[in-house]
């Protein structure tokens, strides 16, 4: 096995860090200078306050107190301007050094205007409208006195059970890896010292989304070479984009808990990739060590935590009781302590929040703006995919006099806002159902039955009425998914079927006769090949936001096609779990049978049937690919050209297909670059994405869609954990979801 080794140090890294971006992550002089000059007037208290973040209580008289004696560096949860200003106020005016707080919050789709859930914005393949979200995010959040966000959430989420799926930006990297980025250059805008401008905050490093089971908070076992491959690169493009601060996350990885994981917090983080930004522990996950097993108490959990590398702790408040101690015993150093107390500052003074520590609470309000809100609705256009689409059921058109509208999702302002929205409002919100009603409701007679109150009831009393609206409709719009507080944090699922009596309703309308069109809003892919069968169409969006409504409204009358490609494979059966289209071949590869239980003879004696890793029952094919979504018109592939077969490890390659919409609608094709590197020092995965784009094409127009794709992308961790591009066998696919394509082959010499 030839290897091309990279010799360059800058060539080593990830593909698309540039030296350029690299700098951004290097000290200013001048900042420096000034952390140095205020460290050294520093006592030990004040340095450990800073490493301090609590979340207040409601009494703040109790959190001035602490912020007079330098306690608290930081709070958290706090999102009232004028209690922030008094806060900010007394560590400004009543303390020695006056060092101002950082405020964080969590701002994770949307502060006010609540965009997709992160998961659904992945779906648009838009870097440009995910980093434009984080900024409008940026704006609303830092205008309510706001310093700092805990985003972007960029855990490679691979099962579907886990809730946290719903934060996440799907199961691939390079997707991941390439939205992540845009959503810190959104948040933390041209530069941090914008007043519009919040500090991001990558999280969880590392691995979390691998939890076992897909049980929030459990356990991972991810090896090196696969943390360096697939866990590891979409916070090494965060640090790229020059993320301001990282969070850890709560899994133990193969017995070490991130949050005192010297390796990857001091090995990776620091030195790998010269992150100079400050890293917080997530909540308590400094004293969780204890109950991991890690630590036998809140003194050795601090020594843990602060020897890793984790330079301010969240709420847990170990720091504060035991770092003189922890000293004075030598079980820390003082070096460590001014490390993390610099590192905490630098990112205060490159905030500005010593020259500008207040909000402006007078200032006109940014909330809400219409140009936030049509933002909102274009993300949730983009975001939604049609998974299905019989005889051109969708768009709905002129013949269409009445519909029915059903299911407990058409009318529900708190839920299609999805997960972790603390300060959106659902009195903002506009449901399909309203949607419908103002936007069309002059065009169709609209009846409206939902059948069921909420995603879990159970009570089918509702249902007649739901199946008389539908036998009095032209078509059936079904809103079905899942309640906002169904996936999240410490909300993961065994069952991913819908919830409550909801497939129920869906067979009683279908029964009807009448076109069934499913529209599902939920935080994770769901089971929902049943529903998808007796529906003549399905339009899947992850939690959609305050603008949900009127985005899938414009969808079903055709106003907008839809464009979104699933981010995350969605299995037939939650025993496929975890699934993704990146796997491994093994030594016994899939050969294509759909499913074999059926097939066994009675007594069958013990054989090796179908000699290939499948189950019995579901094949070994998901419900629908990632990358799969369907438009109102269709396009077709040709012409795949590659500017050679035979490249060096330095050489770019350039590929080119040309896409034509061959339907009746103008629509946006997602067009995506896939990768097999054939054989390894190690097993690879049968196709990475390497690349996409989005092209807008006319109603018969043809594009030639050019990828200019050096071969150092295809560098990889490999035996030696080389981070290296091996010689040898390419193939290549420009499809229009990780499953078809037009495929090509290359050799790298
Ligand atoms: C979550 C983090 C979040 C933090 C602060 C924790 O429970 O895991 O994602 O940022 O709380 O709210």
């Amino acid at each position: 096995m030839k290897t091309v080794k990279i010799l360059s140090a800058c060539l080593f890294l990830v593909f698309w860090t540039s030296c350029t971006q690299e700098s951004k992550t290097k000290g200013d002089p001048t900042i420096e200078q000034k952390v140095e000059a205020l460290l050294s007037q520093m006592t030990l208290e004040e340095k450990v306050g800073q490493m301090n973040q609590i979340s207040p209580s409601s009494d703040l008289t109790e959190v001035a107190e602490l912020i007079k004696k330098g306690e608290v560096g930081s709070v958290l949860n706090l999102v009232d301007p004028k209690a922030i200003n008094a806060l900010q106020q007394v560590a400004m005016e009543e303390t020695r050094l006056k060092i101002p707080l950082i405020v964080g919050r969590d701002v994770i789709h949307g502060f006010k205007t609540i965009f997709p859930i992160p998961l659904g914005q992945a779906a648009s393949f838009n870097p440009e409208l995910v980093e434009e979200g984080a900024h409008i995010a940026a704006i609303e959040a830092s205008s309510q006195g706001v310093h700092w966000t805990f985003a972007p959430m960029i855990d490679i989420a691979r099962d579907a059970r886990w809730g946290r799926i719903a934060e996440s930006l799907g199961e691939d990297t390079y997707l991941t890896s390439t939205l992540g980025a845009a959503m810190v250059r959104g948040f933390q805008g041209k530069d941090l010292s914008d007043p519009t401008s919040i500090a991001a905050c990558p999280k969880h490093f590392v691995g979390y989304g691998a939890a076992e089971s897909g049980k929030d908070y459990n356990s991972t076992f991810i090896p090196e070479r696969t943390l360096r491959n697939v866990y590891l690169p979409s916070f090494k493009a965060a640090v790229d984009a020059g993320a301001a601060t990282f969070m850890t996350s709560f899994n133990d990885n193969d017995g070490v808990p991130s949050t005192g994981n010297q390796f990857i917090l001091k090995e990776v983080l620091r030195k790998e990739w010269n992150f100079n930004g400050f890293v917080v522990s997530d909540w308590a996950s400094v004293t969780e060590m204890i109950a991991h097993g890690f630590a036998k108490d809140g003194k050795e959990a601090a020594m843990k935590a602060i020897n890793a590398g984790v330079d301010m702790e969240m709420v847990s408040y170990s720091y504060v009781t035991y770092v003189k101690e922890l000293l004075d015993e030598k079980k820390i150093t003082m070096q460590t302590i001014d490390n993390a107390v610099r590192n905490i500052l630098r990112i205060k003074m490159r905030l500005g929040l010593f020259e500008n520590p207040y909000v402006d609470v007078d200032a006109p309000s940014v909330l809400y703006t219409a140009e936030h809100l049509q933002k909102a609705k274009e993300a949730a256009i983009e975001s939604a995919i049609l998974l299905k689409n019989d005889n051109g059921t969708l768009p709905l058109n002129e013949t269409i006099r009445t519909i029915a509208v059903v299911g407990p999702l058409a009318d529900a302002p708190h839920d299609q806002l999805g997960t972790w929205i603390f300060d959106g409002d659902k009195n903002y919100t506009q449901t399909p159902l309203k949607a419908l009603q103002k936007e069309y409701g002059d065009k169709v007679r609209i009846l409206y039955a939902p059948g069921l109150a909420y995603s879990r009831d159970v009570k089918t009393d509702g249902i007649a009425a739901a199946v008389q609206a539908a036998r009095n409709a032209d078509v059936v719009l079904a809103f079905v998914g899942e309640e906002s507080i169904l996936s999240g944090e410490a909300h993961s699922l065994a069952d991913l079927n819908l919830q409550g009596a909801q497939s129920e309703l869906i067979a009683a309308v279908a029964k009807t006769g009448k076109p069934v069109v499913t529209i599902v809003m939920a935080g994770r892919p769901l089971t929902i090949g049943r529903d998808a069968d007796v529906s003549q169409a399905v339009l899947f969006n992850f939690h959609p936001g305050t603008m949900g409504g009127p985005a899938i409204a414009d969808l079903l009358f055709g106003k907008a096609v839809p464009s979104g490609k699933l981010p995350v494979t969605f299995p037939k059966m939650v025993g496929q779990l975890p699934i993704y289209y990146s796997h491994n071949n093994t030594g016994r590869p899939y050969q294509g049978n759909e499913t074999m239980l059926a097939d066994i003879p009675l007594e069958a004696g013990q054989t090796s049937l179908g000699n290939t890793s499948f189950h019995l029952d579901a094949g070994a094919y998901p419900l629908y690919p990632f990358g799969y979504g369907l438009s109102y018109t269709t396009f077709s592939y040709a012409n795949l050209n590659l500017s050679s077969d035979k490249l060096k490890a330095t050489d770019t390659l350039t590929v080119s297909a040309d896409i034509t919409n061959t339907g009746k609608y103008d629509g946006t094709e997602i067009v995506q670059l896939y990768v097999q590197d054939c054989f390894g020092s190690v097993t690879r995965p049968v196709k990475e994405l390497k690349d996409f784009t989005r092209i807008f094409l006319k109603s018969g127009e043809t594009k030639t869609v050019t990828f200019t794709l050096p071969i150092q992308k295809l560098a990889y961790y490999n035996i030696d954990m080389d981070y290296v591009v091996e010689a040898g066998d390419f193939n290549l696919w420009v499809s229009q979801d990780s499953q078809k394509g037009l495929k090509a082959s290359f050799v790298v010499e």
